[in-house]
């Protein structure tokens, strides 16, 4: 379960056409999204090491909700609640929704100091609230695992009210660096959402998207981009151990929204508003 894969960005094939403009998600049944229960991987550890990865998501929720205020404020895939603590300052009710019972349980010790998260089961393809029911939904690291995200944007589409905010993060394949070398190889940046799972062995899907065909989905869909920002920058080995920690956290907060509109980063960031 490697989130070092997930975030990764190599030359992958895309995956199946069908995937990824169209609007129309057929109803299929729901398989589980239990993946994180499998084997020993514990999510919380790949965070060790990675301060300046975590400070930059920090600092991005900071930008994007600042000043805001919401009633209820919803998590979806949020694992063991990293980042769900941070709503709280932004909510008054927080729910985390994961479907994995191994997160859940490290999230029991996780937020044990903030009785206003509420941490439960379930699944961004279907959200155990009523339409129209919260006024905030976040996704950040989700949809690298899923490589048709167009069944969760409905269902955040359909628990928001109009006017409602909705904040997704996801890995950036058309990134700076990846640009240069399809360009150095004279190749085309796929719209597809691109396949880098390193293993064959496991069906946990781990794909890559282009952040204009997943803009594009979610105007489709009915979404208004109210902001945009490009995240985790300096993601790199060595510039994480040439420069200071605090240097590199104040280059990204003064570059986040400026590098946003060229999709810099190997992380984008929207801000939308259900119209
Ligand atoms: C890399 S973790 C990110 C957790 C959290 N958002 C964070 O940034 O720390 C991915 C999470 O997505 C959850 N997940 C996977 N498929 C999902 C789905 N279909 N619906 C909701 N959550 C899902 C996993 O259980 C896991 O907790």
């Amino acid at each position: 379960m490697s989130k070092t894969k997930s975030q990764k960005s190599t030359s992958k094939k895309p995956v199946s056409k069908k995937t990824s403009t169209k609007v129309s998600a057929p109803k299929r049944k729901l398989r589980p999204a239990d993946q994180y229960d499998n084997g020993s991987y514990n999510y919380q550890h790949y965070w060790d090491g990675r301060d300046y990865e975590h400070a930059a998501e920090q600092l991005m929720i900071e930008q994007m909700l600042s000043g805001r205020k919401f009633k209820h404020a919803v998590d979806v895939g949020g694992g063991y609640g990293r980042l769900s603590v941070l709503l709280c300052k932004y909510a008054k009710k927080v729910t985390l929704i994961d479907p994995s019972k191994k997160q859940l349980q490290i999230a029991k010790d996780f937020l044990k100091d903030y009785p206003q998260v509420d941490a439960q089961i379930g699944q961004a393809e279907k959200l155990p609230f009523k339409d129209g029911s919260v006024d905030l939904a976040m996704v950040v690291r989700v949809i690298h695992h899923l490589p048709n995200p167009i069944p969760m944007f409905e269902e955040i589409h359909r628990i928001l009210p109009s006017g409602g905010l909705f904040l997704i993060e996801f890995a950036n394949y058309a990134n700076f660096k990846n640009r240069v070398k399809h360009i150095l190889k004279a190749k085309k940046m796929p719209t597809q959402p691109v396949d880098i799972s390193t293993s064959k062995d496991n069906d946990i899907s781990f794909v890559n998207h282009n952040p204009k065909v997943v803009k594009r989905q979610l105007m489709q869909l009915g979404f208004k981009v109210e902001d945009q920002l490009s995240v985790s920058n300096f993601r790199s080995p060595t510039l994480k151990k040439r420069l200071p920690k605090k240097m590199l956290i104040k280059l990204e907060k003064a570059l986040q929204r400026p590098l946003a509109k060229t999709y810099f980063g190997p992380s984008t960031v929207f801000l939308l508003k259900k119209r």
